[in-house]
């Protein structure tokens, strides 16, 4: 396990530039089999997760040829065939391929996902979804085969927006002589991107981030070349950390119109923000406001963002109340921020912030992906050296994260 050294205190600032998103990346690159040829993506970045699906791809027989952020996928000889759970296992998103070997093939074996431990995370909405849509699952020792004949035209309405099954939905039901409804669909601007790219292949889908999407089933996709959105959540974290170090930084190549719930609560806090047209200016010159936040689905403020919030809220003015409605196991990073002196308390989903002036350094534990780098902003705030251990959860989703932030005058350093 890695760990990043933090000699912090160090305010933030210069210019710099986001990488591609890693959750539009992974169902994207597993739509790319379904043109049955070469599909080209770019800005594709270089994270642990991107790693992991691209070995699933090549185990299902894909040819992938890499340069930077250039990923081409070449699936003319591609078979479908078990998906081993020792790859299932080390993420999430790796049950997105389901729907789009459905989509291909008919068929599709796998287990179940793995991922970050932020809370039970079940599949029972992307299975229920598959059985409405005329898909026969049998489910044996933990082995999920799905088998169809043809999709049927169905509506399948969500009970949650979840991500994962509206994407798996969509892919499932992108090849097909029929026509799928869904009904209150996750609307993230990653579940947009996928459809987009979709479309750009030659499928059809109406509705495309509203809350009622219509696939209507084509009988072929195209190769293209697709550029895939910037990462919201990257962003997010890089605002974050200069207000956190009451710093002024240029974030580009970022689309404003995701950022906004999360650009809303940074002014509401004390920071000064100015736009462009795919950049950001954000300056902190003082001590931050408390906050109130709730996560919500899109365009709810993100859950993904709620701990580095919490690191934030940590050095602001005063009481700040957090409540995480989407996942229930995402406040373990509190635990360990409590060792830095935070003073945090939890009620059910609910976590109480008494704002301090400052925290001190302590050697402390990566817990998941977002959790940990929310280590990370309490230690660049931090005089002295902070040591977090178990970084390789950050590693699976932010690219050069270290060294992004030395560019912009960190002091932070990785030893294996
Ligand atoms: C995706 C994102 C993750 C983000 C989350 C919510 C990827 C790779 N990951 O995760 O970063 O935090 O969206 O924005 O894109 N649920 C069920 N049954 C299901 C599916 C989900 O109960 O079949 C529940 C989950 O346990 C969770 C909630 O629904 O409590 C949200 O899950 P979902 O939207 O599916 O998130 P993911 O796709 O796993």
């Amino acid at each position: 396990m890695c760990s990043y050294i933090i000699n912090g205190g160090k305010k933030l600032d210069g210019e710099i530039d986001i990488s591609g998103s890693k959750n539009a990346s992974l169902p994207i690159l597993a739509a790319s089999i379904l043109s049955s040829g070469i599909v080209k993506l770019y800005n594709i970045p270089e994270i642990e997760d991107v790693k992991i699906t691209l070995k699933i791809l090549e185990h299902l027989n894909c040819k992938i040829k890499r340069n930077k952020d250039k990923v081409v996928i070449d699936s003319r000889n591609m078979r479908s065939k078990p998906i081993p759970e020792e790859l299932m296992r080390k993420l999430r998103s790796s049950v997105i391929l389901a729907g789009a070997l459905i989509s291909r093939f008919k068929e599709a074996e796998f287990t179940y996902p793995g991922g970050c431990d932020i809370g039970s995370r079940p599949i029972d909405l992307h299975l229920s979804s598959f059985k409405k849509m005329g898909i026969k699952i049998n489910e044996d020792s933990g082995i999920i085969k799905c088998k169809v004949d043809e999709i049927v035209n169905t509506v399948v309405h969500l009970d949650f927006p979840s991500v994962g099954a509206t994407e798996n939905i969509v892919l499932a039901s992108v090849l097909s002589n029929s026509e799928v409804i869904i009904e209150n669909p996750a609307m993230e601007p990653e579940i947009i991107d996928l459809c987009k790219f979709l479309n750009k292949m030659g499928a059809k889908i109406d509705g495309i981030g509203t809350n009622l999407i219509k696939i209507i089933g084509v009988k072929k996709l195209k190769d293209v070349s697709y550029t895939i959105m910037p990462d919201r959540i990257e962003a997010g974290t890089f605002l974050v950390a200069t207000v956190i170090t009451r710093g002024n930084v240029k974030i580009n190549k970022v689309c404003i119109d995701d950022l906004n719930p999360i650009l809303y609560k940074l002014e509401e806090c004390g920071a000064n923000i100015e736009t462009g047209n795919n950049w950001i200016k954000i300056k902190m010159l003082k001590r931050p406001n408390k906050l109130e936040i709730k996560t919500m689905p899109y365009p709810g403020f993100p859950t993904d963002m709620q701990s580095l919030f919490g690191a934030l809220l940590c050095t602001a003015k005063g009481t700040s109340i957090i409540t995480e409605t989407i996942f229930e196991n995402r406040f373990k990073y509190t635990q360990e921020l409590s060792r830095m002196g935070a003073k945090i308390k939890q009620e059910g989903n609910t976590i109480i912030i008494d704002g301090k002036r400052k925290l001190n350094n302590a050697n402390v534990q990566a817990t998941d992906l977002r959790g940990g780098v929310s280590l990370v902003l309490a230690g660049l705030c931090t005089k002295g050296i902070t040591k977090i251990d178990k970084v390789d959860y950050i590693l699976r989703g932010y690219e050069n994260l270290d060294k992004k932030l030395n560019k912009l005058g960190a002091e932070i350093f990785f030893e294996v």
